[in-house]
């Protein structure tokens, strides 16, 4: 590993998700003994003028693991703040100032300067502070190293904003440079699906359209806008959801073996299964609006704005032509979870009409509760010959009991300090992506796809689940998987 000092800098150091997300992810490897206090040194920056002590304290309640511990105040002691604008010089040579004399002070050891800059910022400023940071911020080549930064979505709002962001972002920084976190890339299950489809035989033969019917992706809160509804009102639930986390997903599930693990190679074949997305059908769409979702003050009174879209693709390739993936997301629904369906087309010349009850489906729960599950038919058990459907279950809370499964963010964050790119989201990917989903966005943007009203805590429109029928999932009856208790 590379040593010499290691400066992390959170730019919008008070919001949202720098408290709820960064700062705990950081903390949390600090714990953990990824980010040593001899080597690191965190900067906040912001508007905000307030002292070391006042982020600290607004920290200090979202860090978990015993709010009081000496982990805490070691972590927090690490944090120094900087204020200044975010298009304005001084604040940018202030920071490089105080940045440049941690390195100096650490440098005992023969030193390198290894610089993260952290965007956690709305990305109306990303250019102006990543020119402020190219001009004014970069690691002392005297002492060698690097500068990297880490971008939040969204990127853009659709194909022509994104690429207009990352041609600018591209005058400034090399590709090796820029880490676009996307954190469903750093959810451990999300991360098994390459062992899981390129180290099973079980998998290797059926996962095409041979003997796969149709794929779900899907992904339910059970909770609003809440205090969102400004932000999410200019994007939506396709731009917040779909078009990143989900597509990400679907990549992971349908792209091709890479050549090897090298990130190259891996995102080489997310490329590729992008650009094998056909256009989206108007009629293989329903968006919905939860009842409720517009008595918020920040959003607009005549918003068209969906808070539900379901989506059905279809690859244009030797492996999935004619297999719908379905990818599904709402907010204000009835549970909270996501999950991956894979469900098989029925046995031909089925002898125990085994179709009344279902399907084989592959289920991955990628939360709450990660599970993966099996659902199969078995001989009803005792004296009678029929049959039922059951599963076979992989519940991680089960099987790797006292194993702490990472956060997102943490394992991202570490990925960008050892300069691992396999879980980011390379320009061209992203470009790909904003192909797919900006025709149906410019409809909807311009009112020509309207939302349907739904009750909030329902399974949203009735009409996504005849959708779904359409698209030919066929629900499973009379059976329903319970995640084990321990
Ligand atoms: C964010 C979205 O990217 O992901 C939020 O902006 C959403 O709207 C969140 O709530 C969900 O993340 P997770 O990890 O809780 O599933």
């Amino acid at each position: 590993p590379e040593t010499g000092c290691l400066s992390i800098i959170v730019l919008g150091a008070s919001g949202d998700l720098a408290k709820k997300k960064t700062f705990p992810a950081l903390y949390n490897l600090y714990r953990q003994g990824f980010l040593q206090s001899n080597e690191v040194h965190i900067f906040g920056y912001a508007r905000t003028k307030i002292s070391d002590d006042e982020l600290r304290n607004r920290i200090r309640g979202y860090l978990s693991h015993g709010k009081d511990s000496e982990d805490v105040s070691n972590f927090l002691q690490l944090i120094k703040y900087v204020s200044g604008s975010y298009d304005g010089e001084e604040g940018f040579r202030l920071l490089d100032t105080k940045i440049y004399e941690q390195e100096v002070s650490k440098n005992t050891q023969e030193g390198s300067s290894r610089r993260l800059f952290y965007l956690a910022l709305p990305p109306s400023v990303y250019p102006s502070v990543s020119k402020m940071i190219r001009s004014f911020c970069m690691n002392r080549s005297d002492l060698g190293g690097w500068t990297r930064i880490v971008v939040e979505k969204p990127f853009g709002k659709d194909l022509d904003s994104a690429e207009a962001l990352s041609s600018q972002l591209g005058e400034l920084f090399e590709e090796k440079q820029i880490y676009r976190i996307d954190h469903y890339l750093g959810k451990e299950l999300v991360q098994n699906l390459l062992v899981l489809r390129f180290a099973n035989r079980f998998f290797l033969p059926l996962w095409n359209r041979d003997h796969i019917d149709n794929i779900q992706i899907v992904f339910r809160e059970d909770f609003g806008t809440d205090g969102r509804g400004g932000y999410f009102d200019e994007y939506g639930i396709i731009r917040d959801i779909i078009q990143n986390h989900l597509l990400q997903v679907l990549c992971l599930v349908a792209m091709e073996k890479p050549i090897s693990l090298k990130p190259e190679h891996i995102r080489d074949e997310k490329v590729k299964v992008l650009q094998s997305v056909e256009s989206i059908a108007d009629e293989e769409v329903v968006l919905g609006q939860y009842d409720g979702y517009k008595d918020d003050s920040t959003v607009s009174d005549h918003s068209n704005t969906p808070t539900f879209a379901t989506v059905v693709l279809r690859i244009h390739n030797e492996r999935w032509e004619g297999v719908p993936f379905i990818l599904k997301a709402g907010k204000a629904l009835n549970s909270r979870k996501a999950e991956i369906r894979v469900q098989f087309k029925e046995v031909p010349g089925d002898i125990f009409r085994c179709k009344k009850q279902g399907r084989n489906e592959f289920v991955i729960r990628l939360q709450p509760s990660e599970a993966m599950y099996m659902k199969l038919t078995v001989k009803q058990p005792g004296l009678e010959m029929s049959t039922i459907q059951s599963e076979l279950d992989l519940s991680y809370g089960q099987r790797y009991q006292g194993v702490a499964i990472p956060e997102a963010y943490e394992r991202l964050i570490l990925d960008t300090i050892r300069g691992d790119q396999q879980h980011f989201v390379r320009r061209d990917e992203l470009k790909a992506a904003w192909e797919i989903f900006t025709p149906l966005l410019h409809k909807i943007d311009r009112g020509e796809l309207k939302p349907l009203p739904y009750k909030p805590g329902s399974r949203g429109p009735a009409e996504a689940d005849e959708l779904l029928a359409k698209a030919g999932y066929m629900q499973t009856h009379g059976y329903i998987w319970i995640p084990p208790t321990l």
